[in-house]
């Protein structure tokens, strides 16, 4: 069959007004756009400017109103709580319209931001689509993050109302989310006025006075009254949800996302990118606290009338490397959204894919992968052990839904291992010089997309308009940058290199190395630091710090490098997933005075490096290899 995407395209290109109007055709409103883009609004221009909708009944009253009020919505699949529950459109409606109405006798009312803090528990999406019903801001907070990364997004969002539970379970180990929030409560100057906690059986959190408030109680008292919330009227403008992501420095950005724009894109993204149909069943493995969590376990499934898939394990060791071929065996998974690093570690673990024997995952029609770079090898890998095509996909919190993709619902395009294909409709993405001239193609440069982003891409920053012009858009005039390097073939093929800010990815998760120094840095006896990201054969990346001590120090190097690594943990989070310091003489630098982070990173990764023309000492490079030399023996 021959793909339907190139004519697609074009067809938006000539006419992208057009085509989005089209695509909102799939959406309920209560008001439909008669605008479809003002490029007067907001800071690069406003999609449905004129329209009215609510999320939340597009992800649930509409699939119950057309009758699949019975079919599951939710599988809950947990091996670490050893839990397994179906839950219907009608009972994630119930739930939904009860949490909401609780939510407003607490006070909030639309436009007021909750912050959500919450393993993957069906409890946390009740959370999110009870805000959107509301049309209250909802900010989910991953659970890997320490007390001070929760309290700076307390500061930054200042929620009336944060919905906790008592914990999380990481395997092997409980993570008591009440303590954690209490801290950052405490340390933040931001003092939501309420917390309603969820009560896991794994372990009760202490209740802190009448701040606190049961949810199951608050919940039970709410149906006894039989109180619904109903659908908020709201703006297509206004904002769904504030996700954080790291920026350049420690404080994270706000990525806010408006209800219209996202709604629109999903659906479509539903059947043009990942080709499944309503009454299928989508699996993201990924968790509701990253972008992927929130556009491909929640909303786009639910806005598709699909079931999703809420798996609460790992894809190793809960209990081994057949869990994922279980779930969608067990599920009949149609298509399945997981990072390469979580390939590369159940390959790790079942080379030759034994544990799939086990299974029939016969349903399985595609596998998707995202959120870091996918590894030619592990694309091969996957795609001879599941015989099902592998497709990489690149995006960002920032956009919300795929910007390159190979669009399997307009005919597959051929795979080529290492590219993530072509842009979607609604970006012309290029690749350009430092004065944002266009490379071409095969010639490696920054990539950046033409504005306006389409619909589902952040409008701003949460009330910082200015800092979002600054990140975004100052660099490269009438362009989005998106800090991604790389190049475009001439068949119009997109390969992403790397980052060109200090961000990395570890395990799939992203993380600011500015972030982590200012952390290392803050350790009494550091003089300076730098942290790197360096090469690791499952999680893509490892975090790896090296510090100079303060003249006279004279502590032995282990001692201080152990509380390093635990300074980062408790002050990021396990997340960070920071275990290496090294105590070095000096760092390199050029003459200027600039670290020499790229040759650090050579030596470190064992890449062929050469000393840069423009260093201060040569000497100082060699200290660090034999730095190096002496920990890998
Ligand atoms: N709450 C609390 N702690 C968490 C957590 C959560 N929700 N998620 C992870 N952590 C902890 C882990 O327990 C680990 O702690 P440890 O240092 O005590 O072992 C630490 O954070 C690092 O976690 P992670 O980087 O995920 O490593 P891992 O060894 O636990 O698992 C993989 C490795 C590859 C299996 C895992 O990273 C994975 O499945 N990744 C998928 C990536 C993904 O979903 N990305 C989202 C974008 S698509
Ligand atoms: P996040 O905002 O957490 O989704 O991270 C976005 C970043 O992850 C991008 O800017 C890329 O650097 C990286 N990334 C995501 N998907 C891919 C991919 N398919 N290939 C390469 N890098 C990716």
């Amino acid at each position: 069959m021959t793909s339907g995407y190139r004519q697609t395209y074009d067809r938006w290109r000539a006419d992208p007004q057009a085509f989005w109007a089209e695509a909102a055709r799939e959406i309920a409103w209560i008001r439909p756009p008669q605008r479809i883009f003002d490029p007067e609004g907001g800071v690069y221009g406003r999609w449905f400017p004129d329209a009215r909708c609510n999320a939340c009944f597009n992800a649930l009253d509409r699939h119950v109103e057309a009758g699949r009020g019975d079919q599951a919505a939710l599988y809950y699949d947990s091996p670490v709580a050893a839990t397994k529950r179906a839950i219907t459109y009608r009972e994630l409606l119930d739930e939904t319209a009860t949490l909401g109405a609780v939510l407003e006798d607490l006070g909030v009312a639309a436009g007021d931001p909750v912050l959500i803090y919450m393993p993957m528990i069906p409890e946390a999406i009740v959370a999110m689509l009870a805000c959107a019903r509301i049309g209250a801001v909802h900010s989910v907070v991953f659970g890997g993050f320490a007390a001070k990364e929760l309290a700076t997004r307390i500061d930054d969002a200042e929620p009336k109302v944060v919905l906790t539970a008592s914990c999380g379970i990481e395997p092997g180990r409980i993570v008591e989310y009440k303590p954690l929030l209490d801290l950052a409560i405490g340390l933040a100057r931001h003092k939501p006025a309420t917390c309603v906690v969820y009560q896991r059986p794994q372990i009760e959190a202490v209740m802190n006075g009448a701040r606190d408030r049961d949810w199951s109680e608050l919940v039970s008292a709410a149906k006894a009254a039989g109180k619904r919330a109903l659908c908020a009227d709201l703006a297509a403008t206004d904002p769904l949800y504030i996700l954080y992501t790291s920026g350049t420095t420690g404080a994270p950005k706000g990525v806010v996302r408006d209800i219209g724009g996202y709604l629109v894109a999903l659906k479509w993204s539903m059947s043009a990118i990942y080709d499944v149909k309503p009454g299928e069943t989508f699996w993201t493995g990924s968790d509701i606290g990253w972008v992927v969590g929130h556009s491909y376990i929640v909303y786009g499934p639910l806005l598709h009338g699909c079931a999703s898939v809420l798996y609460e394990g790992k894809p190793i060791g809960t209990p081994d490397a057949g869990a994922f071929w279980r779930v969608i065996q067990d599920y009949k998974v149609a298509a399945f959204f997981t990072a390469p690093t979580a390939l590369r570690a159940v390959r790790k673990e079942d080379p030759q894919a034994k544990l799939l024997e086990r299974y029939d995952i016969s349903s399985l029609r595609t596998l998707f992968l995202a959120g870091e770079r996918a590894d030619p090898d592990t694309v091969a890998w996957a795609q001879k052990a599941l015989g099902v095509p592998v497709v990489d996909h690149w995006w960002q919190t920032e956009t919300g839904w795929p910007i390159v993709a190979n669009p399997v619902g307009l005919g597959i395009l051929p795979i080529k291992l290492g590219s993530p294909t072509v842009p979607m409709p609604g970006y012309e993405v290029r690749v350009v010089d430092e004065a944002a001239r266009p490379l071409p193609a095969g010639t490696m440069g920054s990539i950046v997309i033409k504005l306006p982003l389409p619909p589902g891409c952040l409008p701003t920053l949460y009330r910082q308009d200015e800092r979002m012009r600054e990140s975004y858009l100052t660099e490269f005039p009438g362009y989005y940058k998106t800090a991604d390097a790389g190049f475009i073939d001439e068949d119009g093929y997109l390969t992403i290199l790397g980052r060109t800010d200090d961000i990395i990815n570890v395990a799939g998760h992203r993380l600011s190395t500015g972030g982590m120094e200012e952390v290392v840095a803050s350790h009494p006896d550091v003089a300076e630091c730098a942290v790197l990201g360096i090469k690791d054969e499952i999680k893509g990346e490892q975090p790896c710090g090296f510090l100079v001590l303060k003249a006279g120090v004279n502590r032995p190097p282990e001692e201080i490098e152990k509380e390093v690594v635990k300074l980062v943990r408790d002050k990021i989070g396990p997340v960070a997933a920071f275990k290496m310091a090294i105590v070095v003489p000096r760092l390199p630098k050029t003459r200027s005075g600039k670290i020499l982070r790229g040759t650090i990173k050579k030596i470190a990764d064992q890449d062929p490096w050469a000393t840069p023309a423009t260093i201060e000492d040569p000497q100082a490079l060699d200290e660090i290899a034999a730095v190096l030399e002496a920990r890998a023996r």
